[in-house]
């Protein structure tokens, strides 16, 4: 049986194992949550046995020891962590802290919560005004000495102005932006080396590094937020004093950190990241929350490890590990198979996830990964969860390497690989896998837009062969419907109705409902607004096509392809025949959908624009435009003579409240100038 003592013990070699990958390798062999959790279950241990605590626990220290290849420097003042809190409650449980440390109403404290980014700790000395050294934090005492790398990095200033007494420390994180690690990894590929796991082991692994000429070669960024004045030079009473000081001097800091009163404005501003997470530029995995005034910070003070004054929110992890069940293989409206991997259902970013793609074929070969292994999943906002890779887990007997399957899985038929690509495909044009997607995507919200018909609705009209193709839906009956089990007389109506309406959608919305290769909803459009009907469309010759704006010869190579083929003759004819309209209405009509599922709220009057008339541009656009904001609100459009509630309620929820001048420019592309979420830097 397992003792506490024995646990603590394997939770203590565990966390240094971990420890030396991430911070020493820059190589972590698990994901962060699932550190952070050995982390968590070794503090409770201790908490409940408290003998079982001593000087040298893993839970008392910050990093790692630093490695030889650099030369170690002693922080001014050490660099010390943030203690974690999980969930709101245990945000209110500092709070309460906070409040009991400093003898006050928690109405009377101001917070910032700024992005807590995912990077590496970095401290530059400043010794009047000049870049001297950089450290890497290190065990947190001792650090690593990366000046030669750090003076290559852009946003780093090697002068600060109106900085030229004393010494200063400038403390932050350096980073890779999510769009600079994608081209890092891209040029990996090309030169054969390997990929890094993510943005934060990229930028560890390219600032510790022996040449500071590959360190050039890396996109880092460094976001600060912290300066030490260790001479008392600057007169600075609070962190959001410090943020404008450290970018009057030309450092990047997070412009989205506002100072919150009280408990619930901060906590309402930490929402608004959670929410913005994917829409920064670089990855974060929580807010970091601190107590404005230094006063009450110096009152507040330190434990061994962490300030009391400040604490790390984490959000929801996006990636966790489970264990691996089996790889399946499905078949898409295209035919092409896709792998996929059937988990042991893991809770990830709020959700619960049983399956994740594993991409295609190649994928599955470079991941290596096999049933029963413990895989990485990540699942990162609307992404589909993929998995990552395999966790090594050293003395398991790993099953042999899992092959792609040969058959199509649902017909039998062989699997094919099309010209170079990565992906496989059933070519058999009656299998019925592909034709159960075909009809899905036909009526699906981007094509049609049928209500009532998923995807089990319309494998029950396949297995009762109420429908073959896709041209006949438009021939069922509500007579033909009710017998369908769960479907009364009311919903067959509906659903009759509905397919009634999606006749007259315009041309653009059949094309993609059709699953032409290579017409995504963008060619569709200007291939349907260029000709105005199927029937003009399907009379133009190859050129004619290639010439429209927007569709290459792969695209109309693939429409001229399409419209000769007899099948798409005769199903073509039976939509006309069923009353499919065909047909592009004008332009005018037709916008796009730049504010496509977003509320937009309007206060005051906009020039040139009724109320009504705004909010018709708004909604023409894909958006809808709420009479009150909430947290579900995307902007706040101020024109004269604003309500002060609605204002006063962006204000507090930390939704961005955008001048009428920025509208047109809103409508137009779904962002206004100075979007700080999307254009952080
Ligand atoms: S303040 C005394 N602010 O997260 C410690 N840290 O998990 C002061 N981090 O050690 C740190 N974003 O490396 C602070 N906005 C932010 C941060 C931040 C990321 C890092 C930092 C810290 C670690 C704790």
């Amino acid at each position: 049986m397992t003792t506490p003592a024995r646990r603590a013990s394997w939770l203590h070699s565990e966390i240094t194992r971990h420890n030396e990958a991430y911070f020493i390798n820059d190589a972590p062999l698990v994901p962060d949550a699932d550190y952070d959790a050995l982390v968590r279950e070794l503090r409770e241990l201790e908490g409940l046995h408290p003998e079982l605590v001593n000087e040298s626990s893993v839970t008392a220290k910050v990093g790692a020891p630093t490695s030889n290849v650099f030369q170690e420097v002693t922080h001014a003042e050490p660099m010390l962590s943030l203690d974690n809190a999980f969930d709101v409650e245990e945000v209110r449980d500092w709070t309460e802290r906070v409040a009991k440390g400093l003898g006050t109403e928690l109405s009377d404290v101001d917070f910032t919560v700024e992005p807590k980014v995912d990077g590496l700790a970095l401290s530059i000395l400043y010794v009047d005004g000049h870049l001297t050294q950089a450290a890497t934090r290190g065990d947190g005492r001792v650090g690593e000495d990366v000046t030669d790398n750090v003076r290559t990095i852009r946003d780093i200033p090697a002068l600060l102005p109106g900085a030229s007494r004393g010494r200063i420390e400038v403390r932050g994180e350096v980073l890779l932006a999510k769009e600079d690690f994608a081209e890092l990894n891209r040029r990996q590929r090309e030169l054969a080396a390997k990929e890094f796991a993510n943005p934060r082991n990229a930028a560890a692994g390219s600032l510790r590094q022996k040449d500071s000429r590959v360190t050039a070669q890396r996109p880092l960024s460094f976001l600060a937020y912290q300066l030490l004045d260790l001479d008392r030079t600057f007169n600075l009473a609070t962190q959001s004093a410090v943020l404008a000081q450290l970018s009057s001097w030309g450092f990047y800091t997070a412009s989205e950190t506002i100072v919150q009163h009280g408990v619930e404005a901060m906590l309402s501003r930490s929402d608004w990241f959670l929410a913005h997470r994917h829409d920064l530029r670089y990855e974060i995995d929580g807010v970091v929350l601190k107590v404005d005034r230094f006063d009450y910070q110096v009152t507040l003070g330190f434990t061994s490890r962490a300030p009391r004054w400040a604490i790390a929110r984490k959000f929801p992890p996006e990636e966790r590990s489970t264990r691996l069940l089996s790889i399946e293989v499905s078949i898409g409206r295209t035919g092409r198979a896709t792998p996929y991997a059937v988990l042991e259902p893991v809770l990830i970013a709020g959700s619960t996830v049983a399956l994740a793609t594993l991409h295609n074929q190649d994928q599955v070969a470079l991941k290596d990964v096999r049933p029963g292994d413990l895989v990485t999943v990540r699942k990162a906002g609307d992404v589909i969860p993929e998995v990552v890779g395999a966790v090594i887990e050293t003395g398991r007997r790993r099953h042999a390497r899992w092959n792609f399957p040969t058959k199509c899985p649902e017909c039998g038929e062989p699997l094919e690989r099309v010209d170079d690509q990565s992906d496989t495909y059933c070519v058999n044009r009656g299998c019925p896998a592909q034709l159960l997607q075909q009809i899905v995507h036909f009526v699906s919200r981007e094509a049609l837009d049928v209500e009532g018909f998923g995807e089990q609705r319309v494998a029950q009209l396949l297995d009762e062969r109420l429908v073959n193709d896709v041209a006949d839906l438009f021939t069922l009956r509500v007579e033909d419907l009710t017998p369908l089990e769960g479907l009364g007389e009311l919903s067959a109506t509906s659903l009759v109705q509905a397919l009634e309406g999606a006749k007259s959608q315009p041309l653009s919305r059949v094309l993609v409902g059709l699953g032409i290769r290579h017409v995504g909803p963008v060619a569709a459009r200007e291939l349907a607004r260029a000709h105005g009907s199927y029937h003009a469309l399907s009379q133009a010759s190859l050129e004619e096509l290639e010439s429209i704006a927007g569709v290459g010869p792969v695209i109309a190579q693939s429409v001229y392809q399409y419209c000769r083929e007899p099948e798409t003759r005769e199903r073509m004819a039976r939509l006309q025949d069923a009353g499919v309209q065909l047909t592009e209405p004008s332009d005018a009509t037709l916008t796009e959908q730049t504010l496509a599922g977003r509320a937009v709220v309007v206060t005051g009057s906009i020039d040139g624009y009724s109320r009504d008339g705004a909010e018709a541009a708004i909604i023409d656009r894909g958006g809808s435009s709420p009479g009150s904001v909430s947290k579900k609100t995307f902007c706040l459009v101020i024109g004269d003579a604003p309500g002060a509630s609605k204002v006063n309620k962006a204000k507090e929820l930390g939704i961005p409240a955008i001048p009428a001048s920025e509208f047109e420019q809103l409508l137009a592309s779904g962002t206004w100038s100075g979007d700080e979420a999307t254009n952080i830097r």
